[in-house]
């Protein structure tokens, strides 16, 4: 292997750059070369490509975002874009792809690697924290931290005017924001995609707290929760129950900015060496992810079709310690 591409995609989360800073340096410690692709697959699909050296990654560890920017490209779903991406590949010389992002970058590098066989490795950076085979996903402790943050200070007002605070954080399919942040901010209730709460029994957690002499309380909710997004939620609530003067806050994209945490910079730093090593022992098509504190490579196929689940018994414990 003399030449290798590498990429980001998808929603940017914090630790990208790191990755990206160890896949460059794991490989020129290899002695192979590598092509930065820039804007994701679309950049693949143009030819926006820029040779990078190990001075290159030099003071990244610590940015948010990525310096390679990002995209969810639309052409890259088409089998000319492919074609295209398949075509600069060639034109550049590269023989490996690695790719780092979420469940729809894994998609994309899948169905690249079963129709021209370049191998492909996928570090998994989202804030979503929903892919299978790992136990973390890049950028999801420093997102998760930013949002225990903001509701800290949420809850500082919430408590001055015993309001009640509905606080949407991200998490299109998944509640590992939610659920975590939940717990560490001692949220009343956490709504979750993965779990159904109705009205009533929200109303009958606020009516209950309230009556033991609870002044103020906050509900996390997931986006992509089945009840509804935040403001959904609180019209619902609170035309059965108006005790509470209500307010809601979307904390939207601040949860994806920001210097990555030491935690997100050390499982990056292991992937993307990990990465490289796996192109080099002929690994393909897989995922590297870290289990128990061991790396581990999960086939493509299975990342983006299996479901990481929270935990439920995390949910129990939100449940038991909001009273
Ligand atoms: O996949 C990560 C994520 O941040 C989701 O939590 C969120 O729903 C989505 O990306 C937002 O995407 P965009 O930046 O395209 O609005």
């Amino acid at each position: 292997m003399k030449r290798i591409g590498v990429l980001t995609s998808g929603g940017d989360a914090p630790g990208m750059n790191a990755a990206l800073r160890a896949v460059v340096r794991a490989a020129a410690y290899n002695n192979i070369e590598v092509e930065g692709i820039f804007q994701g697959y679309q950049g693949m699909i143009e030819g926006d490509f820029k040779r990078l050296n190990e001075r290159s990654v030099a003071r990244i560890l610590g940015r948010g975002g990525t310096i390679l920017k990002s995209s969810r490209s639309k052409d890259f779903m088409t089998k000319e874009g492919r074609k295209k991406a398949y075509d600069n590949f060639k034109k550049h010389g590269i023989d490996a792809l690695i790719t780092i992002g979420g469940n729809g970058t894994f998609t994309g590098a899948h169905i690249f690697y079963q129709e021209y066989g370049i191998p492909v490795i996928g570090i998994p950076g989202s804030i979503d924290n929903d892919l299978f085979g790992t136990d973390h996903c890049i950028g999801f402790d420093t997102a998760t931290n930013t949002v225990v943050d903001a509701v800290d200070k949420i809850r500082d007002t919430a408590t001055s005017h015993n309001r009640l605070f509905f606080v949407e954080v991200m998490g299109r399919n998944s509640g590992f924001i939610a659920l975590k942040a939940g717990i560490a901010t001692g949220a009343i209730a956490i709504i979750l995609p993965e779990d159904e709460m109705s009205t009533e029994e929200l109303v009958d957690i606020l009516r209950s707290t309230e009556e033991s002499g609870k002044t103020s309380s906050i509900v996390l909710v997931a986006e992509g929760s089945k009840s509804g997004g935040a403001y959904e939620i609180a019209k619902r609530v609170t035309e059965e129950y108006s005790e509470y003067e209500t307010r809601v806050s979307v904390l939207g994209h601040l949860q994806r900015g920001g210097s990555p945490s030491c935690y997100d910079r050390v499982i990056a730093s292991r992937m993307g060496v990990a990465a490289v090593d796996g192109l080099l022992e002929g690994r393909k098509d897989v995922m590297i992810g870290i289990v128990n504190d061991r790396d581990t490579y999960t086939p493509l196929e299975e990342a983006i079709s299996k479901q990481h689940l929270p935990n439920r018994d995390e949910l129990r414990i939100a449940r038991i310690l909001s009273i």
